[in-house]
């Protein structure tokens, strides 16, 4: 076989996706017994109560294949939604809905429009499809530049990727940006709202994309269960699409794409939204001894309406391995001058402000 020619010429310049550092190297090299992992945006806590006496009451159950179509939790989500079945669909993560769509859509020498920097997949999916990737540089305050995102778009743009809140700044653009947007752009391109953080926004001016939603304009918002409901390791996220993209990702998903155990998790988990409310205000609660820690160590950080915060550093790599030796696992982006710090429990808080506090005190400053 040679290789060369049987491979994709589009995958060659393709990296895999740099999961952040396991917990237990990082105890190895730090010599640390407790280690903080604040770098994939994950909940510090284990799923909702509900969620895990129903995940165990199925695994008897797993000689079956899973219900491929999850008609229980699509029932659930529509008429939480007040959106039709047609226009629902789960995946094995949002991840999987973000490739799904790509796939559906994407022809080599299309454009894909998004923010920069933003969500990693963006760039991956659009390469893996032979697209041309267009990086819109974020506006000053690290927020999306919607005006600049529309003057990107030509003929040859086929999706503009939104990421609000954005990862890895945290920052959401407002409702008369987006209705300006969603005014503007051209028909032929398909907006894809990614709203991962969704559940922990607390603006009153966050534009809910779903809200917008008609069936007919070429929208699509994706959501997942792997933040606020913390189910990241067993992968399922949803997305509400206009039907014929909907249609087109049933062609192309696995036909058990998404298994019984994230279904059955997350169907439990929709029906407490007293938790919900309770980890949104104990996130935002945190987000504030952080805020007012970083202010004190002068740390130069932006507001963010997510679980995670983004700092600037002119020292991320120094900054990023003395955080190591203090036991946090924080989120760098190779060269660029910045690192992004998860928000955990108020107990993770205390050891991130004492872990920032050692860095500045050794490096004088971060
Ligand atoms: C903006 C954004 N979109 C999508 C995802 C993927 O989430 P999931 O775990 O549902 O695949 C993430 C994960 O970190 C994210 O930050």
């Amino acid at each position: 076989m040679e290789w060369e020619t049987a491979i994709r010429a589009e995958l060659e310049p393709m990296v895999p996706y740099a999961p952040g550092l396991r917990v237990s190297e990082v105890r190895e090299r730090s010599g640390k017994q407790t280690i903080l992992k604040l770098s994939s945006n994950e909940h510090p806590c284990g799923p909702f109560p509900s969620a895990l006496s129903a995940m165990e009451a199925v695994l008897p159950r797993l000689n079956r294949y899973p219900d491929g179509s999850a008609r229980a939790l699509r029932r659930e989500l529509c008429a939480r939604l007040g959106v039709d079945d047609e226009h629902l669909v789960i995946g094995n993560g949002s991840n999987e809905l973000i490739r799904l769509i790509a796939q559906a859509v994407l022809r080599p020498g299309d454009e894909v429009v998004f923010a920069w920097p933003s969500f990693v997949v963006y760039p991956m999916v659009a390469q893996m499809s032979g697209a041309t990737a267009v990086k819109v540089p974020l506006a000053s305050g690290e927020v999306h530049d919607l005006d600049a995102m529309l003057a990107a778009i030509t003929e040859r743009t086929r999706i503009v990727f939104l990421c609000n809140p954005n990862n890895p700044t945290g920052t959401i653009y407002g409702r008369a940006a987006f209705e300006r947007f969603l005014a503007e752009v051209p028909d032929h391109v398909l907006v894809v709202v990614d709203e991962a953080y969704f559940e922990f926004v607390t603006d009153p001016d966050y534009p809910d994309a779903i809200e917008s939603f008609d069936g007919e304009r070429p929208l699509a918002v994706l959501r997942t269960f792997s933040k606020i409901y913390s189910l990241s390791g067993l992968r399922i996220g949803y997305g509400v699409l206009p039907a014929p993209l909907a249609a087109a990702t049933h062609k192309i998903r696995e036909p058990f794409n998404v298994n019984t155990v994230a279904q059955v998790a997350a169907y439990y988990s929709l029906g407490d939204d007293a938790e919900v409310a309770r980890r949104k205000a104990e996130n935002q609660e945190q987000k504030t001894y952080i805020y007012s820690a970083f202010d004190r160590l002068g740390i130069s950080y932006v507001r963010s309406e997510t679980n995670f915060v983004y700092l600037h550093t002119d020292q991320p790599v120094e900054v990023f391995e003395a955080l190591l030796g203090e036991g946090v696992i924080v989120r760098d982006f190779g060269t660029a001058p910045a690192l992004r710090v998860g928000i955990g429990t108020p107990e993770d808080t205390r050891i991130t402000i004492a872990a920032f506090e050692a860095v500045v005190d050794r490096l004088g400053g971060v």
